[in-house]
């Protein structure tokens, strides 16, 4: 729990002089917060905040960020490090516990996630209810809510062992089922998982293996997707994230919280953005188009805006994106893809961007999809895939914060925002046979 308030902000209605004395509440790290739970019964106002940009909805003690400072921290430890010494399934870990993993303990979580791998053999039937050309995002939100059917013994949320039971098995099912969903899409087999694999191997040799011809994992594409999955498991309180905490406020069971997430990560604003880059990149074709590509997204009467480009929280250099760009070029050089033109364009483009006054002024820098999908389809992945991958990874934060709700700081109240309401006022009805 954030500690008792030491000082009080004041609130004055200008109308009639009346003051409110408001708790302020600090955290260990980042602005601190007014706490206006009591605001609404002692003033009769509420608060007005449309995409919650000045509004704290939870106390948590997952994820820091430092926007400004373009600063990304897990549990405490900085993003680059957990990617570069870490591995996912031990993030994951950290995620949920709050602390890294001794040897025993990880080799027991590592246990406990490849032990549920795999899938109810029945839901294979339940995909090939889908048409072949379903986006494999609209997939994953059916057989993941589908998944409340399958495994209804993890479903009592207030029992914590079902509780710990359903993280393990979302954790676990994601990359199969992520991999069923790409399998489906272009008529191939499933591939049934290989528990002696790593998870980020297990994934690979779920899309890419074929009944007919053994398959070798590249152990440089393994540790790429293992980064790519380190990057994207938390982000604090994100849209899909916040969706996952607003839907099990009512009491949801966790697969119904986590489709929820899948849903909510599904838009271009947020999850989808990374299919975008890579669309806009391809439509940009060379760097000569450029310049007019930056002219539109400038232009307050078109729509258009850099994807990959901009972050609610970060007005620096999205942390991830270092790592990703790094990532980039490692999978591109071993896969012996020199002079890659869409890694030439995104590189220009984000040169031409970090020199631009709109982009300066606005603090509008890289953020963790701008490079993302340029490896994903080096490594074979078709576009629609990316922000599955994506949801697949970040499940290990939803559970997380889906789990922290229960415990200790945690709010089991149900989430219920308030309007500012400015349709009609009361007025009677009136029989069609009267109206105008
Ligand atoms: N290109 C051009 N202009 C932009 C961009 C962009 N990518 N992003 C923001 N702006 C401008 C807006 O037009 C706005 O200008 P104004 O103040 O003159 O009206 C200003 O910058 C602030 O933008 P908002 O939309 O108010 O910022 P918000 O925090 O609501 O949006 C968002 C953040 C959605 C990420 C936005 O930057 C965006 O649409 N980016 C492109 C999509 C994208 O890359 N999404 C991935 C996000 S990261 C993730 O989810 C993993």
């Amino acid at each position: 729990m954030a500690d008792a308030p030491k000082r009080t902000v004041t609130l004055t209605d200008d109308q009639n002089g009346q003051s409110w004395k408001l708790p302020v509440l600090d955290g260990t790290e980042g602005p601190s917060v007014i706490d206006i739970r009591k605001l609404y019964g002692e003033t009769g106002y509420f608060t007005h905040d449309p995409g919650f940009t000045s509004t704290s909805s939870c106390e948590s003690k997952i994820t820091f960020i430092d926007g400004d400072k373009g600063i990304l921290l897990h549990r405490g430890y900085p993003i680059d490090q957990l990617a570069n010494k870490s591995d996912f399934l031990e993030v994951a870990y950290l995620l949920q516990y709050g602390e890294l993993p001794n040897p025993t303990e990880k080799q027991d979580w590592v246990k406990h996630i490849t032990y549920h791998t795999m899938v109810h053999e029945q839901l294979s039937s339940f995909f090939s209810g889908f048409r072949r050309d379903a986006h494999p995002m609209a997939i994953m939100c059916g057989v993941v809510g589908a998944l409340s059917a399958f495994y209804h013994d993890s479903t009592d949320i207030h029992d914590p062992v079902q509780r710990e039971v359903a993280c393990h098995r979302l954790i676990a099912k994601m990359p199969t089922l992520a991999a069923m969903a790409y399998k489906y899409s272009i008529g191939q087999p499933f591939v049934y998982p290989q528990n002696n694999l790593s998870y980020a191997e297990n994934f690979l040799y779920m899309c890419y293996s074929v009944p007919a011809e053994p398959y070798k994992i590249n152990p440089v594409l393994a540790k790429a997707m293992d980064k790519i999955f380190i990057l994207h498991a938390d982000h604090e309180q994100n849209a899909s994230t916040s969706t996952v905490r607003l839907a099990s406020s009512s009491g949801a069971n966790p697969f119904a919280c986590i489709a929820a997430g899948i849903t909510s990560l599904w838009g271009p604003a947020h999850g989808g953005a990374n299919e975008a880059v890579l669309k806009m990149l391809m439509e940009i074709g060379s760097k000569d188009k450029i310049p007019e590509i930056v002219r539109r997204a400038k232009d307050k009467s078109d729509s258009f805006r850099l994807m990959g480009f901009g972050h609610r929280v970060y007005k620096n250099y999205d942390p991830r994106a270092k790592v990703m760009q790094e990532t980039c070029r490692e999978v591109l050089a071993e896969l012996g893809i020199k002079n890659d033109p869409l890694l030439e364009t995104a590189m220009e483009l984000e040169r031409v961007a970090l020199q631009d006054d709109y982009f300066v002024q606005k603090k509008l820098y890289p953020n963790v999809d701008f490079y993302s999908g340029i490896i994903l389809r080096a490594m074979g992945f078709p576009m629609s895939m990316f922000t599955v991958l994506f949801a697949l990874a970040r499940t290990a934060g939803w559970v997380s914060h889906w789990q922290e709700q229960f415990g200790e700081g945690g709010e089991q109240k149900i989430g219920r925002p308030r309007q500012l309401y400015t349709g009609a006022t009361e007025r009677d009805f009136v029989p069609v046979d009267k109206r105008k």
